[in-house]
């Protein structure tokens, strides 16, 4: 078992597949787990924990999130560390970019430690929730129009973390 649990949902596949780029790039530390098949005891064991979904809706949360939020918000996050990412689609969803993160955030911010926010340049976006004082509270990423970024923002992303997940 790992220290890192990632906690994602995704509809068409490709949260997971960002999801799994990210345990990679954490050598073992880091154990996968679908929200769809769990109950939130999972979480138990783990001090470190990255929340990952995409965007649906006009800046809604991804549907198996959005059923997993409720007892993960009310789970004893206090000595928890977590960090959050969202898909996004940035041309055809510009003024909701990647807001599946600000939801989540909206729902534990005060009970636990979140880290991993991301300064807002080199996205191209019109409007979005999930943006305070300058920087996303997550990495967004899209699949949608910039894939060929994915992995240096993962990369990037998660050289960060490992300097807080010791
Ligand atoms: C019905 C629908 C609504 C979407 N709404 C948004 C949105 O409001 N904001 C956004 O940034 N992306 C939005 N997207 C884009 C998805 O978040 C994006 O394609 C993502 O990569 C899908 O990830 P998944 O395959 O893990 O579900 C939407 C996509 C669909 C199909």
């Amino acid at each position: 078992m790992g220290k890192i649990a990632i906690l994602y949902g995704s509809s068409g596949g490709n949260t997971e597949m960002v999801a799994k780029g990210i345990a990679d790039l954490f050598d073992g530390d880091a154990d996968l787990y679908n929200v769809e098949d769990i109950s939130v005891n999972v979480i138990k064991p783990y001090k470190y924990l990255i929340l990952g979904a995409s965007t649906t809706g006009i800046g809604d949360l991804q549907d198996d999130w959005e059923s997993f939020l409720p007892s993960f918000a009310k789970a004893d996050l206090a000595d928890k560390t977590v960090a959050i990412f969202a898909l996004g689609d940035s041309a055809s969803y510009s003024s909701s970019f990647a807001e599946a993160m600000k939801v989540m955030y909206d729902a534990i911010e005060g009970k636990t430690n979140i880290v991993g926010s991301v300064a807002d340049e080199g996205y191209t976006y019109d409007d979005t929730l999930a943006v305070v004082d300058g920087r996303f509270v997550g990495l967004p990423i899209d699949e949608d129009n910039e894939y060929d970024l994915t992995d240096d923002r993962i990369g990037a992303w998660v050289d960060e973390l490992k300097k807080i997940f010791v």
